[in-house]
């Protein structure tokens, strides 16, 4: 395992492998990984010859008020885990590496990044675009490994790669989640004891959610309410936003049909906490 700090040294190692006629794997990553960091490098390993794992949190995708100093970093716990997982590289760059003094170039997806998590995050998605552009340019990856657990950003991802006509192949991993259904996010380290088990909360009302359209119910405003209610009732719980969309496009829907995406953003304290549920009713 080999690590990293410098763009052209990154470069080098990724063209002499594509060259050696080596598929290359891409997992981009802020690091202080957890099982759903590692499920996706597992994915990558599985696929891919070469296995290139970034850890680098990019300040380009936090806001001004946001917690960019305090994002929890572990690097040598990471480098030890990338060794147990047989990650070939890790490319740990620093922000003046990725982002020098004379940049400029930001990479805007309209309409995807304004929704949801970007209402409440203005510039968010501007700066993930922008940064996993430049990692598929740095590594030019066959495929790149991503979770569900960021719906938004996977689609933002996935409209880059088709608009810019990239030649890489975008894997999306399902949720790992703790034992009691809480979505494994570097962020729940933010959570005292008592907001921990509060937390549970989101994933409960998107089962009550996937209970009530199992149970036959199609109105996005009934089922938003049902999840609203529920969750105000948990003290130390606020909604940001409550969301049914097509999970294609994140168009709001009014009435669940095809496939849709349940997405929610809720403050447990003072920690923003995400998750989400696919659910796909064609024919149902
Ligand atoms: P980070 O939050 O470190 O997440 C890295 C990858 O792990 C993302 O693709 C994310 O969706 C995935 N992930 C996080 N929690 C997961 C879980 N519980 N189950 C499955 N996958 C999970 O997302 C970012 O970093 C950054 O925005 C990045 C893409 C690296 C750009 O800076």
């Amino acid at each position: 395992m080999e690590i990293i700090e410098t763009v052209s040294g990154m470069k080098r190692v990724c063209r002499e492998e594509a060259r050696a006629g080596k598929t290359i794997g891409l997992v981009p990553t802020m690091g202080y990984w957890h099982e759903g960091h590692l499920s996706l490098i597992r994915a990558a390993r599985k696929r891919c010859q070469v296995v290139v794992v970034s850890v680098f949190v990019n300040p380009l995708q936090f806001g001004p008020q946001e917690d960019y100093q305090q994002y929890p970093r572990d690097f040598s716990r990471d480098i030890r885990l990338a060794k147990s997982e047989g990650v070939d590289y890790i490319f740990h760059p620093s922000a003046e590496e990725l982002y020098p003094q004379s940049f400029k170039t930001e990479v805007e997806v309209r309409e995807l990044s304004n929704t949801l998590c970007g209402k409440s995050r203005p510039g968010h998605f501007k700066g993930v675009a922008t940064v996993v552009l430049k990692l598929f340019n740095i590594v030019r990856p066959d495929a790149a490994f991503f979770g569900q657990k960021d719906a938004q950003q996977a689609l933002i991802i996935k409209r880059v790669i088709d608009d810019l006509d990239l030649d890489v192949e975008l894997v999306i991993l399902p949720i790992i989640r703790e034992e009691d259904g809480l979505a494994m996010s570097s962020r729940n380290l933010y959570l005292n004891p008592q907001e921990r088990s509060a937390a549970a909360i989101l994933y409960k009302s998107l089962q009550k959610a996937r209970e009530l359209v199992r149970g036959g119910e199609r109105r996005a405003p009934v089922i938003i309410s049902r999840m609203k209610q529920m969750i105000e009732q948990e003290p130390l719980a606020r909604i940001d936003y409550i969301s049914l969309t097509d999970a294609d496009n994140l168009w709001e829907v009014d009435s669940i049909e095809g496939k849709v995406l349940i997405a929610l953003a809720v403050f447990i304290g003072k920690t923003r906490l995400i998750d989400n549920l696919l659910l796909d009713v064609s024919g149902a």
